[in-house]
């Protein structure tokens, strides 16, 4: 069944009309060539795909893109164009990365860790990038990079 979807991604609104079962990371991907938003492992365990829906992060493997009607997304895409957002910078100048697939989602979901708190604990960051798996970094560069962005670096 087809189904048309509206919602606002990085500032402009799209619509398509979209089989009623394409997933929200699918659209994203696909419809939008926003590739910058990945899948690592399609059943809402790896973060790759974590995005911004209404102000929050959210994993878009795990939703319908029609379940996203009307919403405010913002993808990675959408943080900054040239990569210059604080928690970017952050996560490159720390070596926050080695193959970069888990990046995007990773600094989604940072972005969003610290807007709840912006002084967090390196405790309350690995809590906070728990839903996110990163194969290779082992974790510490990326919570450094989290702490320079908080300022606390
Ligand atoms: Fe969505 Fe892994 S692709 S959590
Ligand atoms: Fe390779 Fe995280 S940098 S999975």
């Amino acid at each position: 069944m087809e189904q048309t979807v509206t919602m606002t991604v990085n500032g402009k609104q799209v619509s398509a009309t979209i089989d009623a079962r394409t997933l929200l990371v699918q659209f994203i991907r696909e419809n939008l060539q926003l590739t910058g938003t990945h899948v690592g492992c399609d059943t809402a365990q790896c973060g790759a795909c974590t995005i911004h829906m209404n102000g929050r992060a959210g994993k878009a493997c795990s939703m319908l893109a029609v379940q996203a009607q009307g919403a405010d997304i913002t993808t990675i895409e959408g943080l900054s164009a040239d990569g210059s957002h604080p928690m970017q910078k952050a996560f490159h100048e720390c070596h926050a990365l080695q193959c970069g697939f888990c990046t995007p989602g990773m600094v989604m979901s940072a972005v969003q860790l610290l807007n709840d708190n912006p002084r967090p604990t390196e405790e309350q960051i690995r809590e906070g990038l728990e839903g996110n798996i990163c194969r290779c970094t082992g974790y510490h560069n990326i919570v450094r990079a989290v702490e320079q962005a908080a300022g606390q670096a």
